[in-house]
């Protein structure tokens, strides 16, 4: 399996990345760290305890906190009316027996990555602060990054935050650039693909009436569905997160395209937007792949079946 950490906001969407990462046998989930986002660091870290309990992960796998804010020192912009009360579309999960491991998450990635080189590969599904941070303190771990997968960015599309920006990249625009113009080896998940690979709201009402722990994931989905046919007209959620790992569990379920890439933090208009070089014009190196178009019914059929298999034990 790839050895994977994976860095969230929790948040439905990063709730269904872990239900379908740890039900995932392609994937040797390393540890989890949580960052400010959707929700504040306490309340993201909590839900991301509550949610490794729910699934059954076992107390090993370590949970860390990291970034309380973006690089900046900016106020948090938070993303709660979309994920609802308590960040988890009002589903209430019991209380964690786990705890969070000491130390910043940012350091503690750090040596992980360092002590398998090459190897492991970072899943990033909020904004982008303490990988950021992890790259300031740490600048000899770039080098022993395997691939960094991204949740952000609307590349070739609209912005959900503004015409522009996506919500991690516009929630800390230094840190994203920070990281994409590292000359990293990056996969960019963007809305360009996470908005064509919706899932049905009649899927998430089939999960919904399963017990737990699979009901719960059916009701985060509905929640989200039913947010998205208020802006929309359809309802289908949109699980931007889960997405990236399903990258990562199915390599060729996305395809790409490759460049460099920048992201713009001065623009008034524009703050948080991803610049893609496709065409080489500004001579960087091309160690970006944009996610350009996705396999939405393989990947809607994945996440159905790996949920459920939660309940089949
Ligand atoms: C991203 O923003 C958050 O609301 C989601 O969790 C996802 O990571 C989508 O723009
Ligand atoms: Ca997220």
């Amino acid at each position: 399996p790839i050895p994977v950490v994976i860095d969230c906001d929790p948040g439905i969407d990063d709730a269904l990345a872990l239900y379908l990462a740890f039900a995932s046998p392609e994937l040797d989930v390393l540890a989890v760290s949580a960052v400010a986002g959707n929700v504040g660091l306490e309340r993201a870290a909590d839900n991301a305890a509550r949610l490794l309990d729910h699934l059954g992960v076992p107390a090993d796998v370590p949970l860390y906190a990291g970034a309380e804010g973006p690089l900046a020192g900016s106020e948090r912009v938070p993303d709660e009316p979309v994920h609802g009360p308590g960040g988890l579309g009002g589903v209430v999960l019991a209380e964690a027996a786990r705890e969070i491991a000491p130390g910043h998450a940012a350091d503690a990635l750090a040596g992980l990555l360092r002590d398998r080189p090459g190897e492991i590969t970072v899943i990033a599904l909020g904004p982008l602060t303490t990988i950021a941070t992890m790259l300031r303190r740490h600048a000899d771990v770039a080098d022993a990054i395997g691939e960094l997968v991204i949740m952000g960015g609307a590349v070739f599309t609209q912005g959900n935050v503004t015409p522009a920006a996506e919500f991690n990249f516009h929630a800390d625009p230094e840190a994203a650039h920070e990281v994409l113009s590292a000359g990293l080896p990056v996969r960019l998940v963007g809305l360009d693909v996470t908005r064509a690979a919706l899932v049905p709201a009649e899927v998430a009402d089939v999960l919904a009436a399963s017990p737990r722990p699979v009901g719960e994931a059916g009701r985060m989905l509905a929640h989200l569905a039913g947010r998205y046919a208020e802006r929309f007209g359809v309802r289908a959620a949109p699980v931007h997160d889960a997405l990236a790992v399903a990258a990562v569990v199915r390599p060729g379920l996305l395809e790409y395209t490759a460049g460099s890439a920048a992201v713009e933090r001065v623009g008034e208009l524009t703050r948080g937007a991803v610049v893609a070089d496709v065409r080489g014009v500004t001579g960087r190196p091309a160690t970006t792949r944009f996610a350009t178009g996705v396999d939405a019914d393989a990947f809607v059929r994945m996440l159905y079946t790996r949920i459920s298999r939660y309940t089949a034990g």
